[in-house]
């Protein structure tokens, strides 16, 4: 069973320290976030929750204090489907950290039916890419002078099957759930791949991570029989602590290679439409441009 398990996920563990550090983690009330703040918190960092649901984050805060000791864990309101929600949380974020050297951009929303944010954005687009995109872009001036510092971006291996549709970002057109959740997917890595290239040699190192298969509550729009079949093969499936190891190692260990996409705690090869740089650039641009900032 122990190798079985192993198999499932590789094991790591690094006993690297964080005291005086200062964490943000997206999307941190449940899953792969709770257990990612949760070890950030256990190596000694001030760990932010950024959450839309703010009686979920104060309950994952307590529980996260109860079980490590460290009481420097708070909770504030992020919702990555409000552009307004997100300047708002950066404000507060500027008016109180001195510091932030990790940005765990986990947050996610996979196969939902068709919606839209505050923006108008398809909501697996605007969400799981576009508001990480934006949420970095206000977040990279404290990022910058908080160096060394690191963005880790939580994409998945769906976004191998990804394409981004430059005509229909948004879906407006038509609308696959699976085909839009890989799009957001593909995005992440592709920024991370930009991203590293614009901020290298300041100090600031940028990841995209896959945690695997993790038994969470991502199945919350799936169809019952799907939902139903992920629970009975949970055991063979990754728990939300071991989904984290990946975000962890990226979030710790040294000398990464920035820009890389990563998976089972090592670096990995991502798609070829991954690690094509003109779509890495467009996107970009196309994404300053659908948030009317400037960024280059
Ligand atoms: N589980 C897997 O097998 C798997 C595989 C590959 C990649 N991933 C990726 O891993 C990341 C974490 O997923 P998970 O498996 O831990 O899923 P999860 O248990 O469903 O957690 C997702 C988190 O994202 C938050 N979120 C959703 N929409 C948000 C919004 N508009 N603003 C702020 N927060 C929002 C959720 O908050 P609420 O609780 O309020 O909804 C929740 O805290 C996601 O990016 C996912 O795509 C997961």
């Amino acid at each position: 069973m122990s190798n079985l398990r192993y198999l499932i996920s590789p094991r790591w563990s690094s006993d690297i320290r964080l005291d005086g550090k200062t964490a943000v983690v997206t999307g941190a009330n449940t899953g792969i976030g709770k257990e990612t703040a949760k070890d950030l918190a256990a190596r000694g960092a001030r760990v932010i929750l950024a959450c839309r649901d703010m009686a979920k984050a104060e309950q994952a805060v307590s529980d996260i204090i109860n079980e490590v000791g460290n009481v420097n864990v708070v909770a504030q309101k992020l919702d990555l489907a409000d552009t307004k929600s997100i300047c708002q949380f950066a404000e507060q974020v500027y008016n109180k950290e001195k510091y932030l050297h990790i940005l765990v951009n986990n947050a996610g929303v996979a196969l939902c039916p068709y919606s839209t944010t505050a923006d108008g954005f398809e909501t697996q687009f605007g969400v799981n890419y576009l508001g990480h995109f934006f949420l970095t872009f206000l977040l990279l001036d404290l990022l910058k002078h908080s160096a060394p510092s690191r963005v880790i971006n939580v994409s998945s291996v769906m976004h191998f099957t990804g394409k981004i549709l430059f005509d229909d970002l948004s879906s407006k057109k038509r609308y696959h759930p699976v085909k839009a959740y890989a799009q957001s997917k593909l995005a992440n890595v592709l920024f991370t791949r930009e991203l590293a290239k614009m901020v290298e040699d300041l100090g600031l190192t940028v990841y995209a991570v896959d945690p695997g298969l993790v038994n969470t509550e991502v199945t919350r729009h799936m169809m019952k029989p799907l939902q139903l079949f992920m629970k009975s093969i949970s055991v063979l499936i990754k728990t939300p602590k071991e989904g984290a190891y990946t975000t962890l190692y990226c979030a710790l260990t040294p000398d990464l290679q920035s820009g890389g996409y990563y998976s089972n705690c090592a670096q990995a090869l991502c798609s070829r439409a991954a690690s094509d740089d003109c779509t890495a650039r467009k996107l970009w641009l196309i994404s300053c441009h659908l948030l009317g900032i400037r960024w280059s």
